[in-house]
Protein backbone atom coordinates (compact mmCIF):
# COMPACT_ATOMS: atom_id res chain seq x y z
CA UNK A 1 0.00 0.00 0.00
CA UNK A 2 0.95 3.32 0.11
CA UNK A 3 3.10 5.50 2.38
CA UNK A 4 2.01 9.01 1.44
CA UNK A 5 -1.35 9.52 3.33
CA UNK A 6 -2.85 7.27 0.50
CA UNK A 7 -4.70 5.43 3.18
CA UNK A 8 -6.67 8.56 3.99
CA UNK A 9 -7.72 8.97 0.49
CA UNK A 10 -8.22 5.23 -0.43
CA UNK A 11 -10.99 4.91 2.34
CA UNK A 12 -12.66 7.99 0.83
CA UNK A 13 -13.04 6.73 -2.77
CA UNK A 14 -13.80 3.15 -1.68
CA UNK A 15 -16.89 5.02 0.33
CA UNK A 16 -17.23 7.13 -2.60
CA UNK A 17 -17.07 4.30 -5.44
CA UNK A 18 -20.44 3.08 -4.79
CA UNK A 19 -22.14 6.26 -4.59
CA UNK A 20 -20.87 7.34 -8.28
CA UNK A 21 -22.24 4.00 -9.60
CA UNK A 22 -25.69 4.60 -8.14
CA UNK A 23 -25.88 8.59 -9.19
CA UNK A 24 -27.18 9.42 -12.54
CA UNK A 25 -24.36 11.77 -13.58
CA UNK A 26 -21.99 8.64 -14.02
CA UNK A 27 -25.51 6.61 -16.03
CA UNK A 28 -24.24 3.26 -15.51
CA UNK A 29 -27.47 2.06 -16.65
CA UNK A 30 -27.27 3.89 -20.20
CA UNK A 31 -24.10 2.29 -20.81
CA UNK A 32 -25.47 -1.07 -20.45
CA UNK A 33 -28.93 -0.20 -22.36
CA UNK A 34 -26.66 1.64 -25.46
CA UNK A 35 -23.65 -0.32 -26.68
CA UNK A 36 -23.11 2.75 -29.03
CA UNK A 37 -23.07 5.11 -25.26
CA UNK A 38 -20.10 7.30 -25.00
CA UNK A 39 -18.77 8.93 -21.57
CA UNK A 40 -18.65 12.83 -21.34
CA UNK A 41 -15.41 12.61 -20.96
CA UNK A 42 -14.50 10.26 -23.42
CA UNK A 43 -16.68 12.46 -25.84
CA UNK A 44 -14.96 15.56 -25.54
CA UNK A 45 -11.53 14.04 -26.14
CA UNK A 46 -12.87 11.99 -29.03
CA UNK A 47 -11.35 14.60 -31.51
CA UNK A 48 -8.00 14.81 -29.92
CA UNK A 49 -7.84 11.21 -29.63
CA UNK A 50 -8.33 10.20 -33.08
CA UNK A 51 -8.57 6.57 -33.78
CA UNK A 52 -7.97 4.16 -30.94
CA UNK A 53 -8.82 1.23 -33.14
CA UNK A 54 -6.35 -2.13 -32.22
CA UNK A 55 -4.10 -0.30 -29.74
CA UNK A 56 -3.51 -1.95 -26.00
CA UNK A 57 -4.83 1.00 -23.74
CA UNK A 58 -4.47 0.93 -19.75
CA UNK A 59 -6.41 3.95 -18.12
CA UNK A 60 -5.14 4.73 -15.00
CA UNK A 61 -6.81 5.70 -11.73
CA UNK A 62 -9.54 4.82 -13.88
CA UNK A 63 -12.12 4.41 -10.87
CA UNK A 64 -15.63 2.82 -12.05
CA UNK A 65 -15.03 2.50 -15.93
CA UNK A 66 -17.23 4.20 -17.60
CA UNK A 67 -14.11 6.22 -20.01
CA UNK A 68 -12.61 2.73 -19.76
CA UNK A 69 -15.23 1.08 -21.19
CA UNK A 70 -16.20 4.07 -23.55
CA UNK A 71 -12.36 3.63 -24.89
CA UNK A 72 -13.18 -0.06 -25.32
CA UNK A 73 -16.17 1.07 -27.49
CA UNK A 74 -14.07 3.12 -29.71
CA UNK A 75 -11.89 -0.57 -30.24
CA UNK A 76 -9.02 -0.29 -28.04
CA UNK A 77 -8.41 -3.41 -26.00
CA UNK A 78 -8.18 -1.64 -22.96
CA UNK A 79 -6.93 -2.43 -19.31
CA UNK A 80 -7.33 -0.44 -16.18
CA UNK A 81 -6.29 0.27 -12.44
CA UNK A 82 -7.28 1.98 -9.32
CA UNK A 83 -6.76 1.35 -6.11
CA UNK A 84 -9.97 1.76 -4.64
CA UNK A 85 -10.81 -2.27 -4.51
CA UNK A 86 -14.85 -0.93 -4.85
CA UNK A 87 -14.12 1.31 -7.61
CA UNK A 88 -12.54 -1.79 -9.85
CA UNK A 89 -15.49 -4.15 -8.38
CA UNK A 90 -17.96 -1.62 -10.02
CA UNK A 91 -15.66 -1.32 -12.94
CA UNK A 92 -15.66 -5.10 -13.26
CA UNK A 93 -19.43 -5.03 -13.12
CA UNK A 94 -19.80 -2.40 -15.72
CA UNK A 95 -18.00 -4.71 -17.97
CA UNK A 96 -19.64 -7.59 -17.17
CA UNK A 97 -22.95 -6.13 -18.15
CA UNK A 98 -21.81 -4.17 -21.35
CA UNK A 99 -20.32 -7.59 -23.03
CA UNK A 100 -16.66 -5.63 -22.63
CA UNK A 101 -13.40 -7.68 -22.23
CA UNK A 102 -11.52 -5.32 -19.98
CA UNK A 103 -8.44 -6.32 -17.48
CA UNK A 104 -9.35 -4.15 -14.50
CA UNK A 105 -6.68 -4.23 -11.60
CA UNK A 106 -6.51 -2.60 -8.41
CA UNK A 107 -3.10 -1.29 -7.26
CA UNK A 108 -1.97 1.92 -6.61
CA UNK A 109 -0.21 4.13 -9.26
CA UNK A 110 2.99 3.82 -8.58
CA UNK A 111 3.20 0.08 -9.25
CA UNK A 112 1.19 0.18 -12.05
CA UNK A 113 4.38 -1.38 -14.03
CA UNK A 114 4.95 -4.28 -11.64
CA UNK A 115 1.48 -4.67 -12.81
CA UNK A 116 1.31 -4.82 -15.93
CA UNK A 117 5.10 -5.15 -17.00
CA UNK A 118 7.05 -2.65 -19.14
CA UNK A 119 6.51 -1.06 -22.27
CA UNK A 120 2.87 -3.19 -23.03
CA UNK A 121 0.90 -0.45 -23.79
CA UNK A 122 0.11 1.75 -27.13
CA UNK A 123 -1.93 4.09 -25.29
CA UNK A 124 -1.60 5.63 -21.37
CA UNK A 125 -4.76 7.04 -20.90
CA UNK A 126 -5.43 9.21 -17.38
CA UNK A 127 -7.06 12.53 -15.63
CA UNK A 128 -9.88 14.36 -15.00
CA UNK A 129 -9.14 14.34 -11.14
CA UNK A 130 -6.35 11.94 -11.16
CA UNK A 131 -3.03 13.77 -11.22
CA UNK A 132 -4.57 15.76 -7.50
CA UNK A 133 -4.08 12.49 -6.01
CA UNK A 134 -0.14 11.76 -6.61
CA UNK A 135 2.38 13.57 -4.52
CA UNK A 136 5.20 13.16 -6.88
CA UNK A 137 4.68 14.09 -10.88
CA UNK A 138 7.94 13.13 -11.81
CA UNK A 139 7.50 9.77 -10.79
CA UNK A 140 4.29 9.43 -12.54
CA UNK A 141 6.12 10.33 -15.26
CA UNK A 142 8.44 8.42 -15.58
CA UNK A 143 5.69 5.22 -14.47
CA UNK A 144 4.12 6.35 -17.84
CA UNK A 145 6.90 6.07 -19.77
CA UNK A 146 7.87 3.05 -18.81
CA UNK A 147 4.34 1.66 -19.36
CA UNK A 148 4.49 2.55 -23.30
CA UNK A 149 5.97 1.08 -25.52
CA UNK A 150 7.90 2.44 -28.29
CA UNK A 151 6.06 4.75 -30.18
CA UNK A 152 3.19 4.65 -27.74
CA UNK A 153 1.28 7.85 -26.14
CA UNK A 154 0.33 9.45 -23.51
CA UNK A 155 -3.17 11.10 -23.55
CA UNK A 156 -3.95 13.45 -20.41
CA UNK A 157 -6.61 15.72 -19.51
CA UNK A 158 -7.04 16.94 -16.58
CA UNK A 159 -7.88 19.84 -14.29
CA UNK A 160 -6.12 22.90 -14.55
CA UNK A 161 -3.64 23.79 -11.35
CA UNK A 162 -5.08 27.16 -12.22
CA UNK A 163 -8.29 26.12 -11.53
CA UNK A 164 -7.60 23.60 -8.49
CA UNK A 165 -5.79 26.99 -6.98
CA UNK A 166 -8.64 29.49 -6.56
CA UNK A 167 -10.28 30.01 -3.62
CA UNK A 168 -14.42 28.74 -3.61
CA UNK A 169 -16.57 31.46 -5.21
CA UNK A 170 -17.11 34.48 -2.99
CA UNK A 171 -20.09 36.89 -2.62
CA UNK A 172 -18.18 39.49 -4.90
CA UNK A 173 -17.54 37.33 -7.43
CA UNK A 174 -13.59 37.80 -7.49
CA UNK A 175 -11.46 35.31 -8.11
CA UNK A 176 -8.80 34.82 -5.63
CA UNK A 177 -5.69 32.07 -5.55
CA UNK A 178 -5.63 30.31 -2.34
CA UNK A 179 -3.99 26.80 -2.67
CA UNK A 180 -0.90 26.19 -3.86
CA UNK A 181 -0.23 25.92 -8.13
CA UNK A 182 3.39 24.16 -7.48
CA UNK A 183 3.88 20.73 -6.61
CA UNK A 184 4.76 21.15 -2.56
CA UNK A 185 6.01 18.33 -0.56
CA UNK A 186 3.41 18.35 2.08
CA UNK A 187 -0.55 17.69 0.48
CA UNK A 188 -3.53 20.17 0.83
CA UNK A 189 -5.75 18.58 3.51
CA UNK A 190 -9.86 18.96 2.86
CA UNK A 191 -12.58 18.08 5.30
CA UNK A 192 -15.70 18.52 3.29
CA UNK A 193 -19.13 16.84 2.58
CA UNK A 194 -20.37 15.20 -0.33
CA UNK A 195 -18.89 14.70 -3.81
CA UNK A 196 -19.09 15.62 -7.04
CA UNK A 197 -21.96 14.01 -8.28
CA UNK A 198 -25.47 14.61 -6.89
CA UNK A 199 -26.43 12.19 -3.73
CA UNK A 200 -28.00 12.52 -0.32
CA UNK A 201 -25.28 10.09 0.82
CA UNK A 202 -23.92 11.02 4.22
CA UNK A 203 -20.58 10.71 4.04
CA UNK A 204 -18.13 9.49 6.99
CA UNK A 205 -14.54 9.42 4.84
CA UNK A 206 -14.99 13.34 4.71
CA UNK A 207 -11.02 14.13 4.89
CA UNK A 208 -8.82 13.80 1.86
CA UNK A 209 -4.98 15.02 0.69
CA UNK A 210 -4.04 16.43 -2.63
CA UNK A 211 -1.01 17.79 -4.01
CA UNK A 212 -1.07 20.36 -7.22
CA UNK A 213 1.00 20.00 -10.14
CA UNK A 214 1.70 22.98 -11.99
CA UNK A 215 1.43 22.50 -15.86
CA UNK A 216 4.88 23.15 -16.33
CA UNK A 217 5.56 20.47 -13.99
CA UNK A 218 3.43 17.73 -15.59
CA UNK A 219 5.31 18.52 -18.98
CA UNK A 220 8.69 18.21 -17.46
CA UNK A 221 7.86 14.99 -16.04
CA UNK A 222 6.52 13.36 -19.47
CA UNK A 223 10.13 15.07 -21.13
CA UNK A 224 12.13 13.45 -18.03
CA UNK A 225 10.61 10.24 -19.00
CA UNK A 226 11.91 10.44 -22.48
CA UNK A 227 8.55 11.51 -24.36
CA UNK A 228 8.06 13.99 -27.02
CA UNK A 229 4.97 16.73 -26.67
CA UNK A 230 2.81 16.25 -29.18
CA UNK A 231 0.01 18.75 -27.96
CA UNK A 232 -0.74 20.69 -24.84
CA UNK A 233 -4.45 22.61 -25.42
CA UNK A 234 -5.91 24.64 -22.47
CA UNK A 235 -9.97 24.21 -22.62
CA UNK A 236 -11.88 27.12 -20.79
CA UNK A 237 -14.22 24.42 -19.98
CA UNK A 238 -14.28 21.15 -17.44
CA UNK A 239 -16.06 17.80 -17.44
CA UNK A 240 -17.80 19.08 -13.64
CA UNK A 241 -19.56 22.15 -12.42
CA UNK A 242 -16.13 23.11 -10.78
CA UNK A 243 -17.29 26.16 -9.59
CA UNK A 244 -20.78 26.03 -8.24
CA UNK A 245 -22.70 29.05 -8.83
CA UNK A 246 -20.46 30.84 -11.54
CA UNK A 247 -20.10 28.00 -14.08
CA UNK A 248 -23.22 27.05 -16.79
CA UNK A 249 -23.36 24.22 -18.63
CA UNK A 250 -21.16 24.17 -22.62
CA UNK A 251 -21.42 21.59 -25.17
CA UNK A 252 -21.51 18.58 -22.48
CA UNK A 253 -19.01 20.02 -19.93
CA UNK A 254 -18.81 23.57 -17.51
CA UNK A 255 -17.76 26.83 -18.66
CA UNK A 256 -17.50 30.28 -16.48
CA UNK A 257 -20.50 32.23 -17.10
CA UNK A 258 -19.00 35.51 -16.84
CA UNK A 259 -15.34 35.95 -19.07
CA UNK A 260 -14.71 32.27 -19.30
CA UNK A 261 -11.99 33.46 -21.39
CA UNK A 262 -9.83 34.68 -17.79
CA UNK A 263 -8.55 31.56 -17.06
CA UNK A 264 -8.05 27.96 -18.09
CA UNK A 265 -10.31 24.78 -16.56
CA UNK A 266 -8.63 22.27 -18.42
CA UNK A 267 -5.68 21.14 -20.90
CA UNK A 268 -5.11 18.37 -23.11
CA UNK A 269 -1.41 17.09 -22.96
CA UNK A 270 -0.29 14.16 -25.13
CA UNK A 271 3.37 12.93 -26.02
CA UNK A 272 4.99 10.25 -27.97
CA UNK A 273 7.51 7.67 -26.50
CA UNK A 274 10.34 7.48 -29.54
C1 LIG B 1 -11.73 11.50 -9.75
S1 LIG B 1 -11.39 9.80 -9.92
C2 LIG B 1 -10.85 9.69 -11.57
C3 LIG B 1 -11.93 10.13 -12.34
C4 LIG B 1 -12.09 9.48 -13.63
N1 LIG B 1 -11.54 10.36 -14.61
C5 LIG B 1 -13.56 9.25 -13.76
O1 LIG B 1 -14.34 10.20 -13.58
O2 LIG B 1 -13.99 8.13 -13.94
C6 LIG B 1 -9.86 9.56 -9.11
C7 LIG B 1 -9.53 8.08 -8.98
O3 LIG B 1 -8.15 7.99 -8.62
C8 LIG B 1 -8.01 6.88 -7.77
N2 LIG B 1 -6.76 7.04 -7.05
C9 LIG B 1 -6.42 8.02 -6.20
N3 LIG B 1 -5.15 7.86 -5.78
C10 LIG B 1 -4.68 6.75 -6.39
C11 LIG B 1 -3.45 6.07 -6.36
N4 LIG B 1 -2.43 6.49 -5.61
N5 LIG B 1 -3.30 4.95 -7.13
C12 LIG B 1 -4.33 4.51 -7.90
N6 LIG B 1 -5.54 5.11 -7.95
C13 LIG B 1 -5.70 6.22 -7.21
C14 LIG B 1 -9.25 6.91 -6.90
O4 LIG B 1 -9.53 5.66 -6.32
C15 LIG B 1 -10.31 7.35 -7.90
O5 LIG B 1 -11.00 6.26 -8.43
Amino acid sequence: MTDYYGAVNQAMWDERAPVHAASPDYALDRFAADPAFLSDVVRFDRPRLGDVRGLRGVHLQCHIGTDTVSLGRLGAVMSGLDFSGPAVEVARNLAKRTGADIDFRQADLYDAVEVFGAERFDLVFTGIGALCWLPDIARWGHVVGRLLRPGGRLFLREGHPVLWSLADPRPDGLLVIETPYFEQPEPTVWDEEGTYVSTEHQFANTVSHDWSHGLAEVVSAVLAAGLIVTELTEHDTVPWNARPGEMVEHDGEWRMRDRPERFPCSYTLQARKP
